[in-house]
């Protein structure tokens, strides 16, 4: 993090990305990260499952097998066991260091997928988060829509993936989509919906817009 004098006395910017399969996210973090190099921010780019070394393992044990390897509140654990150690060992010390985050997926997803996908509730997944996170929550979030049908067609086509979500089923991913677009909505100061079916450079643009917000106000 260059920017400014006493940067490092700041926090530094949290931001996140969700969406259900095949949305785009992975090429919509780097054009954001590109997009603030050129603003002299050089930002930690991170996943969610994983991100730190602990949490890749445990991905391991969430991203691979049969569906129902694991009992929705099982899953939802080792989704927050991942998380804490990926926000206790990288998140909070770059962002104390006035470092700027980006990261794919974050209590969204376990809201989206294990609240509404399995039908777990948003109750349990925000006490969770309350017990894991310890507070850091996320200054924006880029929520990437788009039909079902489309992001799973799209996921299928890259090769060499883990794909235990992408076969739990359409109606799976609906309530999933579904539930990111409620999250948003409740919470618009955060979250940005954006049509993950337009161009790229179009998505690009419109996340650069939020992300200049940003810096103009840090
Ligand atoms: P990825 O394909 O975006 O790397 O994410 C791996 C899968 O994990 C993806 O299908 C979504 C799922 N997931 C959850 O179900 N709950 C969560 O909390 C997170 C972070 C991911």
């Amino acid at each position: 993090m260059t920017k400014g004098a006493g940067a490092a006395d700041r926090r530094g910017r949290f931001i996140t990305f969700e969406g259900g399969e095949g949305a785009g996210k992975s090429t919509q973090i780097a054009r954001a990260a590109s997009f603030l190099k050129d603003r002299q921010i050089d930002p930690v780019v991170t996943r969610e499952p994983g991100g730190s070394p602990g949490a890749e393992q445990i991905r391991r044990l969430l991203v691979e097998g049969e569906p129902g390897r694991w009992d929705a509140v099982t899953e939802m654990l080792l989704h927050f066991a991942a998380r804490r150690d990926h926000v206790r060992t990288v998140i909070a010390p770059a962002l104390a260091e006035g470092r700027w985050v980006l990261c794919d997926r974050f209590v969204d997803s376990t809201l989206a997928y294990q609240g509404y996908g399995h039908g777990l509730g948003e109750a349990p997944v925000r006490q969770l988060a309350d017990l894991t996170i310890d507070g850091a929550w996320p200054d924006l979030t880029i929520v990437l829509d788009l039909p079902v049908e489309q992001g799973l067609k799209r996921a299928g086509e890259r090769a060499g993936r883990e794909h235990r979500y992408e076969r739990m089923g359409l109606d799976f991913h609906r309530r999933l989509r579904e539930g990111f677009l409620a999250i948003a909505a409740a919470d618009p100061d955060r979250c940005r919906v954006i049509n993950a079916m337009r161009p790229v450079d179009e998505i690009a643009d419109k996340i650069a817009i939020s992300l200049e917000q940003l810096i103009i106000v840090y």
